[in-house]
């Protein structure tokens, strides 16, 4: 089939590679013509496992870019609309770009078009994208607008989008139905899977996918009630950990205990720094907005995101405790996307983080295996960007573990040891083992769990300092 995406970032472009892959044609198309341009070069403009290989493996032949929408809208019978909905200032969801995009469509439609929100919209999105349309010219009858919402995450968006648990499509129409269950077919019948050269098939993948139709408008709530129950799982677990420090527990037994229960599951129990990005923080704001103005006053999410906030500040002053004061402190930073895996630094805890300790007269010499360029964007050189996490660590007075990439989970404890000034390590995604630390000689501080320290040294700290 002949598709158009619109917008080419984290969720058009994965979006645009992997119907390519599932044998469409498909026309990307994006306003910012440096990104158009880059693209055709050949470069990949994010850091996303298989991205590379898809548009090498589909660029210039089923997948084409431009920044001409009208000309793509033409040649399309199926759009997909991912551009952004950032947040506004008083939390709602910014749909201009959208409403941007749809006006630009309903100039070129001729002939029936399927208009398909991708991007994550308020409930009732698709009516107004349908009402802005006619408004601008585009016969009534000659298009309709539904709702595919898209559930890949940032580090794993590929093997999200073809192996994913579920595809939603929200349409009130039988003809939209059909439209968009052809587009995924290679997916729901399984035959992805089976070709040669596919994208390997992650751990404990659905196949063949679930479809799940439905209105348009359930599938818009679907989209942000999931967002919003996720964020919950992880402010329940961080209220949880903090529990657990309070009283001298550990949150790993507790998360292994609660988690075995199948109604409540073992996944996204991970206490950490609070969750970020580009997706929940705006997308619990809005679905809180969404609420308001239907009538229901949600006061659950307002928890829910409070609990987020308060995290970091309480990372920070457990940072505080290690180090008595954070004025002039060298302190080695590991991480800086909003997770592991993604270059992403939009909303992320870790660079909140950063801020607050450079406010506090910290020095931070900073490492992300990808993350760095995006990070330079914010920081500037407020921050020293280190090498490698071991140039980091050089002469630091503490590590800090702010973002659950894998390699810095297996990182060399002894050179660790040599490098920093003091073997402090503070993990903010719980990625080594309290007691395996503490018999590495580290002072070790984590999230809902009981510190470690060094047997020979655990009531010496000044003896601690590396002999230089
Ligand atoms: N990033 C994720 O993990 C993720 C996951 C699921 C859903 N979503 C949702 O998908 C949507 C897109 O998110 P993203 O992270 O890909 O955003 P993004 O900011 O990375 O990309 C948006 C792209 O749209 C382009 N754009 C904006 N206006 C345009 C226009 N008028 N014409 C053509 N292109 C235009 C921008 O130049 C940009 O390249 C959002 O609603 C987001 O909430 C994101």
């Amino acid at each position: 089939m002949q598709v158009t995406v619109v917008g080419s970032g984290y969720v058009g472009l994965v979006a645009s590679a992997c119907f390519a892959e599932l044998g469409h044609w498909v026309i990307c198309v994006d306003n910012d013509t440096a990104k158009v341009a880059a693209l055709e070069r050949g470069e990949t403009p994010i850091h996303e496992r298989f991205l590379p290989e898809l548009l090498e493996r589909h660029r210039g032949k089923r997948l084409k870019f431009t920044s001409s929408l009208s000309q793509a809208v033409q040649q399309s019978a199926v759009i997909f609309i991912a551009v952004g909905t950032p947040s506004t200032d008083n939390g709602d969801c910014d749909l201009s770009y959208v409403e941007v995009v749809a006006r630009e469509i309903s100039r070129s439609v001729s002939g029936y078009k399927l208009v398909v929100q991708k991007s994550t919209v308020p409930v009732c999105t698709s009516e107004w994208v349908r009402r802005i349309m006619v408004l601008n010219g585009a016969p009534e009858n000659a298009f309709e607008v539904a709702s595919n919402p898209e559930f890949l995450r940032e580090g794993t968006a590929v093997s999200d989008f073809l192996f994913p648990d579920r595809i939603v499509i929200g349409a009130n129409s039988k003809r939209a139905a059909c439209l968009l269950q052809e587009i995924y077919r290679p997916l729901t019948d399984g035959s992805y899977t089976r070709r040669e050269n596919a994208i390997p098939e992650p751990d404990q993948a659905r196949i063949p996918a679930r479809l799940i139709v439905t209105s348009t408008r359930s599938a818009e709530l679907i989209k942000h009630a999931s967002n919003a129950f996720l964020a919950m799982k992880i402010s329940f677990i961080n209220a949880v950990g903090n529990i657990c420090e309070a009283v001298g527990a550990n949150v790993e037994e507790v998360c292994d205990g609660i988690g075995s229960d199948p109604r409540i599951g073992d996944r996204f129990l991970s206490p950490g720094i609070g969750y970020g990005g580009s997706c929940f923080p705006k997308d619990l704001k809005a679905f809180r907005a969404v609420a308001r103005e239907s009538g229901y006053d949600f006061r659950l999410l307002d928890e829910v995101i409070r609990i987020n906030e308060e995290q970091c500040l309480r990372f920070l002053r457990k940072v505080r405790s290690a180090l008595w004061t954070l004025k002039g402190k060298r302190l080695a930073v590991l991480g800086l996307a909003f997770k592991g895996g993604t270059d992403d630094v939009r909303e992320s805890p870790a660079i909140t983080l950063v801020e607050l300790l450079l406010r506090e007269g910290c020095e931070v010499v900073a490492y992300d295996p990808a993350a760095m360029v995006k990070s330079r964007e914010v920081l500037g050189n407020r921050v020293t960007f280190a090498e490698s996490a071991y140039d980091a660590a050089e002469d630091a007075d503490a590590l800090l573990l702010l973002s659950d990439w894998e390699e810095f989970a297996v990182l060399s404890l002894p050179r660790l040891r040599r490098a920093l000034k003091y073997p402090i390590v503070i993990d903010g995604r719980n990625l080594y083992d309290p007691q395996m630390m503490g018999e590495n000689g580290f002072m070790y501080y984590s999230v809902g769990r009981p510190e470690a320290f060094p047997k020979e040294n655990s009531e010496q700290m000044p003896q601690l300092r590396k002999a230089s």
